[in-house]
């Protein structure tokens, strides 16, 4: 009779060290494409990032649906249904006078892997984290005071922890009963840099480069 030796608590609880630095540098270029934590952010600019993140969240929610329809248990494991955000940016996008954008990116990653979902989830699920910093900071700039709250950035509010500790666990889990964390960290960087694509000519504060003249306005919203 075989012994199943059960998930492997060493190799699954790399998957989540691996993610973080194997997209480090993306991170740092879609922070610094979005620069949200400009000092001088208006909320003109603000509405522009909204509008880009939901056409984004848009397209790559639709990937994710089409796993789930192929993959329902994993789905239900990490709790996708409720972890969805595009109506969150839609909301906050109106509430800045914007609209969204009918044009979507077109390069975003479709998860044909319970592998591939989670990285992709990572970057997803990972950005409410740094949201909470962006939340802070938006609290405090002068010319954000008539902006009502934004859920965008923190959708789960003082949940914020224990959603990304359920992720990190369903993730590790995953990879200890037999996943490819080598799939999951390329579908994670696929899908920062994908997003950092679609975001890089948002209008950029005030102060830095000039407009960029194919897209005038940079796509903001009215
Ligand atoms: C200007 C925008 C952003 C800032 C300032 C920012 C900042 C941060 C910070 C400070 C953390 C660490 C939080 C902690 O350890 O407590 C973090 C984590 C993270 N952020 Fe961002 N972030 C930004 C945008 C984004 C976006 C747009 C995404 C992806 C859509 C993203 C994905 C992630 C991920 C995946 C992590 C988790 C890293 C890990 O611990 O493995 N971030 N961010």
């Amino acid at each position: 009779m075989t012994h199943d030796p059960g998930p492997d608590p060493q190799s699954a609880a790399d998957v989540m060290l691996r993610l973080r630095t194997a997209t480090t540098d993306e991170h740092r270029e879609l922070e610094g494409t979005l620069d949200l934590l400009d000092p001088d952010l208006t909320p003109r600019r603000l509405g522009a990032v909204l509008q880009r993140m939901h056409a984004f969240w848009v397209e790559v929610e639709a990937g994710l649906d089409a796993w789930a329809a192929t993959e329902p248990a994993d789905a239900a494991a990490v709790e996708w249904a409720d972890r969805r955000r595009a109506h969150v940016l839609a909301a906050d996008l109106a509430a800045l006078g914007g609209t969204p954008d009918p044009t979507r990116p077109a390069d975003v990653p479709v998860p044909g892997t319970t592998d591939e979902a989670l990285g992709t989830l990572y970057v997803l699920e990972g950005s409410t984290l740094g949201g909470v910093f962006i939340d802070r900071h938006l609290a405090g700039l002068p010319a954000m005071a008539g902006v009502g709250p934004l859920a965008s950035f923190s959708p789960y509010g003082e949940a914020t922890g224990a959603r990304w500790a359920a992720f990190r666990r369903v993730t590790r889990d995953h990879v200890a009963r037999g996943g490819d964390a080598d799939a999951l960290v390329s579908a994670a960087r696929r899908t920062f840099r994908s997003m950092a694509l679609w975001c890089r000519d948002v209008q950029q504060s005030a102060s830095p480069s000039p407009a960029d003249p194919t897209r005038p306005g940079g796509g903001v919203p009215a």
